[in-house]
């Protein structure tokens, strides 16, 4: 009898607990959270918080988005998130408005998850954060904790802490944190509920035991904390990205050394990513990084040691080299192909990655911009983002279907790896198109494949395959 109740008790305390999944848990003691800004971010952290069992509110300033999302229409395409939004809302444990004042009066936990975009210096616009601080400041009827998710410049924390303060009229005890997000679109939901780790920067420990508590299902599931100063979670950010651009521009000048001698950057990789201490992710060569954040984040950081007197020399070298890639491979494209002037060329893909629909600094965009300005016909074709894409460029000639983009084309560019480019049936596309050259700048195809259907292959940091 002893050995059972034992064995019994094991179970419940070490097994039991892991097999649960995040969402089943009920918390010991769910909270009221309040995250102003709805976009990639701050509608994925609220999905995700109710979904582990708090009460939420999400705000934001565009009332389309807020009330696209009361409609249950989810504005981003992101796997997994309308399912998260449906589910919470109907379960009253997740709630969209407008009135960012409220939300602030009726929650003791803030999140700011406010857009932090690029200023034409390249330093990072720090405007919204600072209006929600005011916002924040302006209601603290009682007792807040404040923790800032949106990526902010070195220092910014204790600057959002001074404007709360500056409009806290009663004087308000209130704390601060910074809890870096380190999701990534396409992925974000199970970015969040299944992280590497969790950073959170504070100035004191109730407010690292607040956020613990805040996000324990996820460390139940594994998930590793780290509490630290908010100096250092603000660091731990931009160089965390600034780490990964580093490694893509990295990967993407050995392709161009490769091409050169012949190796094959895919097998270098390989060889590369084996020693635990380098690894294989992020080894991938393209077109160079795009998105809302390594693009901002490396200049921002950049501008921000700057003004520490510190020059980060590598990853201005990373920038400068990410800055010039699509010219580069594009302009190895055009010795191969003569000229771009007059032809027809068919684009695959504006996303500036896969599974998402976000365009921000996309390199499909800058090559479309390179091809146009060459005189070039461009014609592309993406499975979800097109919609923002036109937003940006309204005169972009989109491709109803697939197929349709390959019509009378001279050359095909992919340039977005969606899984779809890899099911395109060459045979058809031969018989639809003009020209017979591919240029896969993300090295998703079968290169045999491409060239048995009677075209050129050529891919990034391999030896091409003319026909
Ligand atoms: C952005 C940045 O890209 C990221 O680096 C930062 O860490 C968080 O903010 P993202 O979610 O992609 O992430 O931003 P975006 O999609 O632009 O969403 C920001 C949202 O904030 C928008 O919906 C915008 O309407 C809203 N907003 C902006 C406010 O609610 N109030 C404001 O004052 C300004
Ligand atoms: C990035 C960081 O990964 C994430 O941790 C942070 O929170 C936000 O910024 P995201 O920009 O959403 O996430 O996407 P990511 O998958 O990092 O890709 C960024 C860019 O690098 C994309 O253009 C992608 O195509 C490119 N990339 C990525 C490569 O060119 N090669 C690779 O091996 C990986």
């Amino acid at each position: 009898m002893q050995s059972q109740l034992l064995r019994l008790t094991v179970l419940l305390t070490f097994i039991l607990p892991n097999l649960q999944n995040l969402s089943a848990k009920e918390l010991e003691n769910p909270r009221a959270i309040t995250v102003i800004g709805t976009g990639y971010v701050g509608l994925v952290l609220g999905s995700c918080l109710a979904e582990i069992g708090h009460q939420v509110t999400c705000c934001d300033v565009d009332s389309r988005k807020i009330s696209s999302l009361e409609r249950g229409e989810i504005p981003i395409y992101e796997e997994g998130l309308e399912d998260l939004v449906h589910n919470n809302t109907i379960k009253n444990r997740l709630f969209f408005t407008t009135s960012l004042k409220n939300a602030v009066l009726e929650s003791d936990i803030i999140f700011i998850t406010v857009g932090t975009p690029e200023t034409l210096s390249g330093e990072a616009n720090l405007d919204y954060v600072f209006s929600a601080a005011q916002l924040i400041g302006e209601n603290l009827n009682r007792t807040k904790t404040v923790f800032v998710k949106s990526t902010v410049p070195m220092g910014t924390i204790i600057k959002i802490k001074e404007v709360i303060q500056a409009h806290n009229s009663a004087n308000v005890p209130f704390s601060i944190g910074y809890a870096p997000e380190f999701l990534r679109e396409g992925t974000s939901v199970s970015d969040f509920m299944h992280p590497d780790r969790v950073v959170i920067g504070v100035e004191n420990t109730e407010t690292s035991q607040l956020f613990t508590e805040i996000v324990q299902p996820i460390l139940d599931d594994g998930a590793k904390i780290l509490t630290t100063s908010i100096a250092s979670a603000e660091m731990i950010k931009y160089a965390s990205n600034s780490f990964l651009a580093v490694k893509i521009s990295f990967i993407n000048e050995i392709a161009d050394f490769c091409e050169k001698i012949g190796a094959d950057v895919e097998e270098v990789a390989l060889g590369m990513g084996l020693d635990k201490r380098i690894g294989q992710s992020f080894l991938k060569p393209g077109p160079g990084y795009g998105g809302s954040c390594f693009p901002k984040d490396t200049l921002a950081f950049l501008k921000s040691a700057d003004k520490n007197s510190i020059h980060l020399s590598i990853i201005d070298a990373a920038v400068q080299s990410n800055n010039t890639r699509c010219e580069k491979i594009l302009t190895r494209m055009e010795k191969t192909l003569g000229t771009f002037q007059g032809k027809k060329i068919a684009v695959l893909g504006l996303a500036f990655k896969e599974n998402t629909d976000d365009v921000r600094e996309s390199p499909s965009l800058k090559i479309i911009d390179y091809l146009v300005q060459k005189k070039a016909y461009v014609k592309s074709y993406d499975p979800i983002a097109t919609q923002n894409a036109l937003k940006f460029y309204p005169e972009l000639n989109i491709a109803r279907t697939l197929y349709e983009a390959f019509e009378d084309c001279d050359a095909i560019i992919v340039a977005t790896p969606w899984n779809l480019f890899t099911q395109i049936d060459w045979q058809i596309v031969k018989q639809i198109c003009r020209g017979s050259f591919v240029f896969d700048t993300r090295n998703i195809l079968c290169p045999m494949e491409v060239k048995n259907a009677g075209f050129s292959y050529m891919g990034i940091g391999k030896k091409p395959l003319m026909e």
